[in-house]
């Protein structure tokens, strides 16, 4: 075996060095035109490979055989690496044409899911159509009221103990505002504002925010109402029976038995509350989630317009007379949907909507 020189390692050593470098070059390379310029410069007219051959003919024809065998190795080695890997990249180069080829863009994209209305205000849509649908216009008031129109106008004076089960956000009097001014605790002052403005006969719902510093899992600070009011002549109490029990059963998409019990509002004489049969059980499932088991679902306040209102209203009380009744519009979401927390009303989680559906 020939034993190499001084001369002719450093030379080996360089072979080794072009070696590893082209063949990691060569791997490492992205596209045919990057391959193109590599092999050039190593085995190209003036490539490094090329000039290493040409130093051959410089050399003892011993040294030319062995490193000249040493070189041609590398050149054949690059030669097949260069081929091998401009194969890989035309593979690659076609497959993703082929799968751009695969997509057929004109097919129709997936879409985004339509949004929905809250169910509090699906709730408000029914109920409107339904009482527009029976001759009700729809009438609203401020939220920011006055203490008139909130308590004074709906026969609630000053030292009235309503006012305390109504306990409520004051804004201070202002420069521009020096009657104290307060978030409506009900939709009951739309009753007289409407009065006011449009006189008798007079049939409105009043739907809207109200407020009241309540806080817990059925009471939140912000809720939402529907006043109802019909003012005429000779309106008896089976009219608003009448009325009631179309907006129910048009509501609950069912005829359903209801029940009144007594009850007291210094804005109606006589008063009432309204119970209608629970539409999911009628009273036969004592674990139902609706009515828990009563039978009975409560719906509203109700009453026939105390005199007193009338005349806030600017309506002669000898001549006319009506009926007007509040209902909490999330609490009629929640029962017509089954939903047992009020504060999912608030929630803007999604991973809670299954609950709004009432599965659970
Ligand atoms: N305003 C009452 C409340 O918020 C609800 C109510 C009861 C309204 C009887 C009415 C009514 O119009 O006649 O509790």
């Amino acid at each position: 075996m020939k034993v190499f020189g001084e001369e002719e390692r450093i030379m080996l050593a360089q072979v080794n060095k072009l070696r590893e470098y082209y063949l990691l070059s060569i791997d490492s390379a992205q596209s045919s035109d990057e391959l193109q310029l590599l092999k050039v410069s190593s085995l190209g007219k003036k490539g490094e490979v090329t000039a290493l051959l040409k130093t051959l003919g410089s050399m003892l024809p011993d040294e030319r055989k062995a490193f000249g065998e040493c070189v041609n190795l590398l050149k054949n080695e690059l030669e097949e690496k260069f081929e091998a890997r401009a194969k890989q990249l035309k593979d690659k180069q076609n497959s993703l044409v082929e799968q751009r080829d695969a997509i057929d863009a004109t097919f129709p994209a997936s879409g985004r899911r339509a949004g929905a209305f809250h169910p509090v205000v699906e709730t408000l849509h029914e109920i409107v159509e339904i009482m527009v649908g029976v001759g009700f216009s729809v009438a609203l008031g401020p939220e920011i009221e006055e203490d008139f129109y909130n308590f004074e106008a709906l026969n609630i004076p000053k030292s009235h103990p309503a006012r305390d089960m109504q306990d409520t956000f004051y804004f201070p009097a202002t420069e521009f505002h020096p009657e104290e001014r307060l978030l409506r605790t009900h939709t009951s002052p739309v009753q007289v504002r409407s009065m006011l403005k449009y006189g008798a006969p007079i049939r409105v719902v009043c739907p809207g925010k109200v407020y009241r510093r309540d806080n817990d899992p059925t009471h939140s600070p912000m809720f939402n109402q529907l006043e109802g009011l019909l003012v005429d002549e000779d309106v008896a109490f089976a009219d608003m029976k009448g009325c009631l029990q179309v907006l129910m059963n048009d509501f609950f998409g069912k005829s359903l038995r209801n029940r009144y019990r007594a009850s007291y509002f210094p804005f109606t004489e006589p008063s009432m509350e309204m119970d209608v049969e629970c539409f999911e059980c009628s009273g036969s499932n004592p674990e139902c989630r609706i009515c828990k088991g009563s039978g009975w679902l409560e719906v509203c306040g109700m009453g026939m317009v105390h005199p007193f209102v009338l005349e806030s209203g600017g309506i002669d009380p000898a001549k006319y007379n009506g009926f007007a009744w509040g209902m909490g519009l999330d609490r009629m979401a929640m029962l017509k949907y089954g939903i047992s927390d009020l504060r999912l009303m608030f929630d803007g989680s999604l991973q809670n909507a299954d609950l709004m559906k009432g599965e659970h």
